[in-house]
């Protein structure tokens, strides 16, 4: 069970910040023209329904479910190279996020999912099974073992193909703060040529999404790392008699 947030953390969530965030409709991204509200949204003012949520505790976690390398294995380790993906979560006032709920779900190395819907030829490795979840620790870190993911095509334009990329949903510490992203991988060029990616407004903002190469934690001889850091939505701090709360 993780601690409480401290009594200066239960204030109401701040607004999204909608120049930031991809919009819902980009047309190049041709799902996203059914999936988008056709009317103006109206802004409604946080309730406990949003501003509370479930609480994540590590008594809830298998031994290997942060470890994608073996987690669904039956003959042996899965395909591909090895990677750590770790990072930190934090709110927008970078207070860290302790026992935040990280899930992730991704192709494997040939860029094939494991779903009886995916079409694309790539071979299913049976030894991967594609996710898996973490519970953030005292200071906001999670951290788990996997492949690299492979690139694959898409049913968009006549030929997209999405970059290499890890899904992520992140559940803090209210519905409010849940956040569904990806991750990208340094250097890769077909980040820059992706509908999706490129639905988000700045070049600034997809940078956040893009995960460095962390020598600093690679395992020689092992396993490469990557460090993905996490923002989720920030509280206001509430007031308590003449001043804020928690000073
Ligand atoms: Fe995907």
């Amino acid at each position: 069970m993780r601690n409480e947030p401290a009594p200066n953390h239960n204030g109401a969530f701040y607004q999204r910040d909608r120049s930031w965030h991809p919009p819902a409709f980009t047309p190049d991204y041709k799902t996203s023209v059914l999936r988008s509200p056709k009317h103006a949204l109206l802004s409604l003012t946080n309730t406990l329904s949003e501003m509370t949520g479930p609480v994540f505790g590590h008594s809830m976690l298998g031994p290997l479910d942060n470890d994608l390398i073996r987690n669904f294995a039956t003959t042996g380790d899965a395909i591909g190279p090895r990677i750590i993906v770790h990072g930190q979560v934090l709110d927008e006032d970078g207070r860290p996020v302790p026992g935040a709920l990280v899930e992730y779900w991704q192709a494997n190395a040939g860029g094939r999912y494991r779903h009886k819907k995916e079409s694309y030829l790539a071979a299913i490795d049976p030894n991967f099974g594609g996710c898996g979840r973490s519970i953030t620790d005292e200071e906001g870190r999670y951290w788990f073992r996997t492949i690299k993911p492979g690139a694959y095509p898409w049913p968009n334009g006549v030929n997209d193909w999405r970059p290499a990329h890890i899904h992520f949903s992140i559940f803090g510490h209210a519905f409010a703060q849940r956040l569904i992203t990806q991750m990208y991988f340094e250097g890769d060029p077909m980040i820059w040529q992706c509908p999706i990616v490129m639905g988000i407004p700045s070049k600034e903002a997809v940078e956040t999404l893009v995960a460095a190469l962390d020598r600093a934690a690679t395992i020689p001889m092992d396993t490469l790392a990557y460090k993905f850091d996490i923002i989720l939505r920030g509280r206001r701090s509430t007031m308590f008699e003449n001043r804020m709360e928690g000073n």
